[in-house]
């Protein structure tokens, strides 16, 4: 492994990803891929711009030429796919994009690497794709995909691709299974960087429903971390869940951003739920922990250190919180804020 491409790399994850394979692999060079959407930004790669070892380059994943172009002319031999439509309430929006990117694009990628014959095809998953989990359950690899929004689903279409081309064509391929991420760059529409910046200027925290669902928030350099040593001990065609197994309700998500901002908690406004929403995911890490992965921050280390990148960052968050932003905000809780308060 010399020459990684790695797809989506100007987004939240991937950009984080980038900075800790180049300050951790001195001989590693790092190509992001990444068409710009309005969750990718060339700020979040300032860092690494002047780095010997990195370059950019500008393209869509669904195009084909595009890809092997870049692919041949920085002599790729691992590609890693964080790129794709990653917001679960503009997929409901919005289906259409995240069937051509996550899936579509993944396919061409895919394509790419088998007529190179890449050393590696690593797939970015979510632990979205076993859906709903009740209590005491744990998602484990091998178990059912039950995908129930379209963002899910796409993401869980895109690994059957990728472990078709395991089975049917040898491609070497791996495969992690992340929960929520936080951390900095993570793009003010999810909750946590949502939250904290409304909070920040006294803004409504708008939670869906009873904020009674939980999510397991791992702080996003544990993630990469468990990316890395999948890429280098994982075993080839094998799937890891990568997460903290710590699970948080929403609402109580809500109220550590207000204490750690000093902020009062009627900021909090229930608001309509989200369609199809997903009450509950749970992982079972222990097959990365056999890899000699464990997650380094408690929630409480990684919200703390997320909101407080968040007060020393206005700089990033604020040109982005205008424009386009405001359009989507408009559309997404307009109608939300207005519907019938839910029992708490
Ligand atoms: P993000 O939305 O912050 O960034 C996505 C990036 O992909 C952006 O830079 C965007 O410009 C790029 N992109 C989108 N469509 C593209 C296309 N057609 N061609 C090239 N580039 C394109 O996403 P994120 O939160 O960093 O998520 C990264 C990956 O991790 C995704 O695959 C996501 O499904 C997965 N994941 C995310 C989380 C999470 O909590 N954020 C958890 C588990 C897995
Ligand atoms: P999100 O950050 O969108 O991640 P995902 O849905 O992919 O897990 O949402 C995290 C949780 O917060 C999820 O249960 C939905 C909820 N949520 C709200 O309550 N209000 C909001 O405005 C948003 C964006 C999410």
């Amino acid at each position: 492994m010399r020459n990684l491409l790695i797809t989506g790399g100007a987004g939240f994850i991937g950009s984080n990803f980038v900075h800790y394979m180049l300050e951790r692999y001195e001989h590693y060079r790092i190509v992001v891929f990444d068409k710009l959407t309005y969750a990718g930004r060339m700020e979040n790669l300032a860092q690494a711009l002047a780095n010997p070892r990195f370059a950019f380059v500008h393209g869509d994943i669904c195009d084909l030429d595009a890809v092997r172009e870049a692919v041949r002319a920085h002599a790729i031999d691992t590609i890693v796919n964080f790129a794709a439509e990653t917001h679960v309430d503009r997929s409901i929006m919005t289906p259409d994009a995240v069937v051509r990117t996550n899936v579509n694009g993944t396919w061409a990628l895919l394509e790419v690497a088998r007529e190179v014959g890449v050393e590696r095809f690593h797939q970015i998953s979510t632990d979205e794709v076993y859906g709903f989990i009740p209590e005491p359950q744990r998602s484990r690899e091998g178990d059912p995909l039950e995908p129930r929004s379209p963002y899910s689903a796409s993401k869980a279409g895109a690994e059957h691709l990728v472990y078709a081309y395991f089975i049917t064509y040898g491609l070497p391929v791996t495969i992690t299974r992340g929960a929520n991420n936080i951390g900095p760059f993570h793009y003010p529409e999810k909750a946590v960087p949502l939250f904290t910046t409304n909070a920040i200027d006294d803004l409504p925290l708008p939670i869906y429903g009873d904020g009674r669902q939980v999510r397991d928030y791992q702080y996003v350099l544990d993630h990469c971390e468990g990316i890395d040593i999948v890429l280098h001990r994982g075993a080839l065609g094998e799937c890891y869940n990568v997460g903290t197994e710590v699970e948080t309700p929403n609402i109580e998500m809500a109220r550590k951003i207000l204490d750690l901002l000093g902020k009062p908690h009627s900021l909090i406004q229930h608001v309509a739920d989200r369609a199809g929403h997903d009450r509950r995911y749970a992982l079972d890490c222990s097959k990365l922990r056999a890899l000699g992965w464990h997650s380094r921050h408690s929630f409480d280390e990684a919200l703390e250190r997320t909101v407080r990148w968040y007060v020393e960052h206005q700089e990033w968050w604020r040109p982005i919180k205008s424009g386009e932003y405001l359009e989507y905000y408009r559309r997404q809780y307009a109608e939300r804020a207005q519907a019938d308060p839910p029992a708490r």
